[in-house]
């Protein structure tokens, strides 16, 4: 029977093309989608299909955290999510943070409070705060920041200065979840 091939491809069609697969997703309030391989992490969606290069990749380990974006209200790292599992999905990343021409409150108390140098590791720092205050309230102490940011490396700022930006954003957003998500 010549099934094999007549079903192959017309998964391939549905699927967007020879190995690709469909994804469709709101990204910063914008729907977006194409044909992707099904390999595709969200970074690279982001970054490669989207050109949203905020979001970086620090590390091909998991660990550094510059990538962290939200996807449905909760910070995840994109660089070990893949695109086509976020099918549906609502994702924010550091562009889609100011609003108005108002930058978010996390992002304005990291310039008020020097939390960062090179910045780098910056975006993903900032997602992780926001989500951490949306997560646990506006009164974060030193200890609950410090812990809540074990996922997030910055190689030259230090950290005195990232927690103070932290616990001093968290405080600005006042309890309130202002993620554009
Ligand atoms: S790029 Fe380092 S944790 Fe994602
Ligand atoms: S500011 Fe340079 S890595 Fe954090």
């Amino acid at each position: 029977m010549s099934l094999g091939s007549k079903s192959q491809s017309d998964t391939a069609a549905a699927q967007g093309g020879p190995g690709l697969v469909s994804v469709a997703m709101t990204v910063n309030s914008k729907a977006v989608s194409a044909d992707v391989d099904p390999r595709t992490l969200l970074v690279q969606f982001l970054r490669e299909h989207l050109r949203l290069t905020g979001t970086h990749v620090g590390c091909d380990t998991s660990q550094c955290g510059a990538c962290v974006v939200h996807l449905d209200g909760r910070a995840v790292k994109s660089c070990t999510t893949l695109a086509a599992s976020c099918e549906g999905s609502k994702v924010t990343t550091i562009e889609g943070l100011a609003q108005g021409g108002q930058l978010h409150p996390m992002q304005e108390a990291f310039r008020e409070h020097h939390g960062l140098q090179c910045g780098f590791c910056t975006p993903g720092m900032i997602m992780a705060a926001v989500d951490i205050a949306n997560r646990k309230g506006p009164n974060l102490d030193e200890t609950t920041i410090r812990h809540e940011l074990e996922g997030n490396l910055c190689r030259c700022t230090g950290y005195h200065n990232i927690v103070a930006a932290v616990k001093a954003g968290a405080a600005a957003m006042g309890g309130a979840r202002q993620a554009a998500e």
